[in-house]
């Protein structure tokens, strides 16, 4: 089973290759539609998500998972085939988001914990057998505004890497790969280095909790945030502080025998996620490969570029096929902005 949990975990992260995260729950990807004026319907999910599985260059040359939503691993495809098997077909290994989102926290006000793991065991079973070889839990960490230190408390920290724990755990048993997901956000106006700060102990804390509940960490993969300055932060960040200042702090806490690492891109634009990423694998030097787990980065392009027209289909596609190789390419430290600029 180990032996299989390492294979999943290397693949997800094999050089030139990332992970899609198409893992919208209904009230994120209906934002997303309201933003390209297309109405969230079944349907028009299932349209939109078949059409990126079905670019069919990108998914077997750069995208090496997918993490879907409860509703996509059970959706078929216009012609009947259930969308698991396209991504499975065309190379890529699907997966599936699990937990049950942010919720307030009793006793910590204005923090969160992510919830889902009461029946999460029988739920992972279900998805083992629906296709699903790599799971996805994200915990959400806020830093507090105009200099609030309160924020985030020892406690929010503790629980939500606790769960992330206990989750990465049951995953293992129903031999998951686990994506253990502790996000800091890029919101608010803290610095880089408050960020830095949290994050550090953030990921600290979860390794902690994740050798008490006796994880193997070669059958895993860390999904960080990159440590940026809050959106509005009044002092903005060149890629290459971002790049060593979020290399300094995964050199400080994560263990050697974590295969990879895939960044989640959270709000940062598609461009800059792509540019960080390689300026981190040009600096290399260290032991867990570096690559992506991108939602937005990945798909806002061919969100824009498809607008919910299937006249658009073939420019939507082109534009997903460009941020995959893009991307893949800063796995490898090979991207440049002359590349990019020879654009789709
Ligand atoms: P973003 O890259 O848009 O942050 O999404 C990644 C993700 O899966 C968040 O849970």
């Amino acid at each position: 089973m180990l032996h299989d949990l390492c294979d999943i975990a290397q693949r997800l992260v094999a050089p030139g290759k990332g992970i899609l995260a198409a893992d919208e729950s209904g009230g994120t990807i209906k934002k997303r539609f309201d933003s390209i004026k297309v109405t969230s319907t079944e349907e028009n999910r299932r349209d939109y998500r078949e059409m990126l599985f079905r670019t069919a260059d990108a998914m077997r040359d750069q995208i090496s998972g997918v993490i879907l939503y409860d509703e996509t691993i059970r959706q078929k495809a216009a012609d009947g085939t259930p969308l698991v098997d396209i991504i499975a077909r065309a190379g890529s290994i699907p997966g599936i988001k699990v937990d049950a989102g942010a919720k307030s926290l009793a006793g910590a006000p204005g923090e969160t914990v992510t919830e889902g793991l009461d029946g999460l065991r029988e739920r992972l079973a279900l998805y083992a057998e629906k296709g699903a070889r790599f799971a996805k839990w994200r915990a959400v960490i806020d830093i507090g505004r105009g200099g609030d230190r309160a924020m985030p408390s020892d406690y929010a920290v503790k629980v939500n890497m606790h769960a992330l724990a206990r989750y990465a755990a049951l995953c293992h048993e129903k031999g998951l790969v686990p994506i253990v997901e502790p996000e800091v956000l890029m919101d608010g106006d803290h610095d880089i280095g408050r960020c830095e700060e949290v994050t550090e102990f953030v990921l600290k804390t979860v390794f902690q909790e994740l050798y008490y509940a006796r994880i193997k960490l070669e059958g895993m993969v860390l999904k960080p945030n990159m440590v940026v300055p809050g959106k509005k932060s009044a002092k903005q960040a060149s890629d290459a502080e971002i790049a060593e200042k979020t290399l300094r702090v995964l050199k400080a806490c994560v263990p050697v025998a974590v295969p990879g690492i895939a960044f989640l891109s959270g709000g940062q634009s598609d461009v800059e996620a792509t540019a960080r990423l390689n300026v981190m694998n040009t600096i290399g030097g260290v032991p867990w490969r570096l690559s992506f787990s991108y939602g937005r980065a990945l798909q806002a392009a061919p969100q824009k570029a498809w607008s919910g027209r299937p006249e658009n289909k073939a420019a939507a596609q082109a534009a997903f096929a460009h941020r995959a190789e893009m991307n893949g390419l800063a796995t490898l430290g090979k991207w440049s902005p002359e590349l990019e600029k020879k654009a789709a």
